[in-house]
């Protein structure tokens, strides 16, 4: 089993609480708010890496059907609970067991980067996409502060601190120009590549307030001071 699945089975329970603070929701509904805006309301969504099915009730909200797939047997457990009304199943992003252009949007919130095969998650997204379908994917991006992440991480591992998505996975930091290089390399136009995020829900609650007041300058000024990265793109018609 990957690390990254096991990891994520043994947090499953208490995922969900890592976005239930005030911070944590600001945090994430951010995210999910600049996903929601790249992809057409009332489609039916695939979600690659749904984890507990956070993103899909979004989507549902948004008049959309949706359907989930996650390495983690125990984020599906809880995506079944908490979103009765999609379909959700155990299985890697790099091999979608769904049907050719079975749908109208792929969405990946915070997930890409753990994939050791972007290039076959596209691909296969790519071949599930209906003729003009959307992708968005939201994940970690490349910059000066993110750089010293996985460092933090390897010594939080060692030092036994035990937080959700808090260990070294190798997973992989992406440029602007690396990401939309590998959208277009399997095909997708229309290639949009946005950063976001400065605000993280793990900083310190006088910091947080501080990044979330200055988010939108550094989103639109200071992007590459921003930690996520958010592309959009289309399946030809
Ligand atoms: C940080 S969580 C994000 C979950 C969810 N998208 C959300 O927004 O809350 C990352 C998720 O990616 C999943 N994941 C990691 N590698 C995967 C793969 N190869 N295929 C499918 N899911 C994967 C993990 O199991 C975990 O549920």
């Amino acid at each position: 089993m990957k690390k990254v699945q096991r990891h994520y089975d043994e947090v499953a329970e208490v995922y969900d609480r890592h976005y239930a603070n005030d911070r944590g929701r600001v945090y994430y509904d951010h995210v999910c708010d600049l996903v929601l805006e790249d992809l057409p309301a009332g489609g039916m969504l695939l979600d690659l890496g749904c984890g507990t099915g956070l993103f899909m009730v979004r989507y549902l909200a948004s008049g959309g059907d949706a359907v989930g797939l996650d390495i983690s047997r125990g984020m599906i457990a809880r995506a079944r609970q908490r979103c009765p009304a999609c379909t959700v199943s155990v299985g890697t992003a790099e091999q979608i067991p769904f049907r050719d252009a079975a749908f109208d949007a792929v969405a990946s919130i915070l997930a890409f980067s753990y994939l050791q095969r972007p290039e076959a998650m596209l691909a296969e997204s790519f071949r599930v996409l209906k003729p003009g379908g959307t992708i968005a994917v939201c994940t970690l991006g490349r910059n000066v502060l993110t750089v010293l992440v996985p460092v933090i991480y390897r010594i939080g591992e060692k030092v036994r601190i035990r937080r959700v998505g808090m260990a070294d996975f190798g997973e992989h930091y992406y440029g602007d120009d690396e990401i939309a290089a590998l959208f277009a390399s399997i095909g997708f136009e229309d290639i949009r590549v946005r950063r976001c995020s400065f605000a993280h829900q793990d900083l310190h609650e006088a910091m947080f307030s501080l990044a979330r007041k200055v988010e939108p300058f550094v989103e639109q000024r200071l992007p590459r001071l921003a930690y996520n990265i958010c592309v959009s793109a289309k399946k030809p018609d």
